[in-house]
């Protein structure tokens, strides 16, 4: 029996980050400063708290500077608008992140709508959307564009794959979407209401899972051959005695490892690569603005 590869996402971040390290040293000896990025996290949210902790080790290991807004689940849309127009002003600040999800209150259109779409290092500005989708350089929400690196270095040139991508958020399906057809895919988007989800998954040479529904996609549903991009993190409760909690992705690994071409595992898949393209669109963002 032939057994699929596991994509290892995290050996391709790591050597991601070199590279943006390698970047950053000679931005700093050109522009006699380092890029800058700013995350903002509001309210004491624990997995926030933890990325948001990650993010900052991780930007100040490539050589950049890390600045973090800490503010309380309180605080006024108008005051947190303040924040980003400052951040928007300041020369040291490359890259600003408002980490999702906000509080209730908060208008997170409006918050993303008020961020310098130069500065916007999530991609999540309609400026940035509006330029992948008509083709133009944008700034491309990290998740999704790791993805794709991992898709490219596996499989070269993606031309007339049949692509389907489940999930239609703003955050991952839809620019991941864009990013596919970009690449020349035959891209088809399915989510929640698609009828017979698995004849459509059958048709893919590629399948990006991005539902946050544990192990929803079934093995059996892949076709042989197929490369598998698994984008959920997802804590079930445990089955064995310990009774400690498991993270599995959207897809069944264990079901579909027999006859994929390629999967990413989680955990150790697309997770790593989010931060690290954070760190790459930073310096890209950094370099545009120097000019
Ligand atoms: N929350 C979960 N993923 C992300 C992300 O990529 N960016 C931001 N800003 N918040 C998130």
């Amino acid at each position: 029996m032939t057994i699929g590869k596991l994509i290892d996402g995290k050996a391709f971040a790591s050597g991601l980050r070199e590279q943006v390290a390698e970047g950053v040293a000679a931005f700093a000896a050109a522009q006699g400063r380092k890029p800058g990025l700013a995350v903002v996290l509001v309210g004491e949210d624990p997995a926030s708290s933890v990325y948001v902790r990650n993010k900052g080790k991780m930007t100040l290991a490539v050589g950049m500077e890390s600045f973090e807004y800490k503010r309380p689940a309180t605080i006024g849309q108008d005051e947190l608008l303040e924040l980003i127009e400052e951040l928007n002003g300041d020369p040291r600040v490359d890259g600003i992140l408002v980490q999702l999800p906000l509080p209730k209150h908060l208008d997170e259109q409006a918050v993303i709508a008020a961020i310098n779409p130069e500065k916007d290092v999530d991609g999540f500005h309609v400026v940035n959307s509006g330029r992948l989708a008509v083709g133009l350089p944008a700034l491309v929400p990290c998740t999704p564009l790791g993805c794709l690196m991992l898709l490219k270095d596996e499989l070269g040139d993606l031309s007339g794959l049949e692509a389907v991508v489940i999930g239609r958020s703003n955050i991952v399906g839809k620019p991941m979407a864009q990013l596919l057809l970009a690449e020349n895919c035959t891209v088809t988007m399915a989510h929640s209401r698609t009828r017979d989800l698995a004849s459509v998954v059958h048709r893919a040479d590629i399948v990006v899972a991005a539902v946050g529904r544990p192990e929803m996609v079934k093995g059996e549903w892949i076709r042989p051959g197929a490369t598998v991009i698994d984008v959920g993190i997802n804590r079930v409760p445990s089955t064995d005695e310990e009774g400690k909690s498991r993270i599995v992705g959207d897809v069944a690994t264990s079901e579909a490892i027999s006859h994929v071409n390629a999967i990413t595992p989680v955990p150790g898949g697309v997770g790593p690569m989010t931060i690290a393209v954070l760190l790459r669109n930073t310096l890209v963002a950094a370099c545009a603005r120097a000019g």
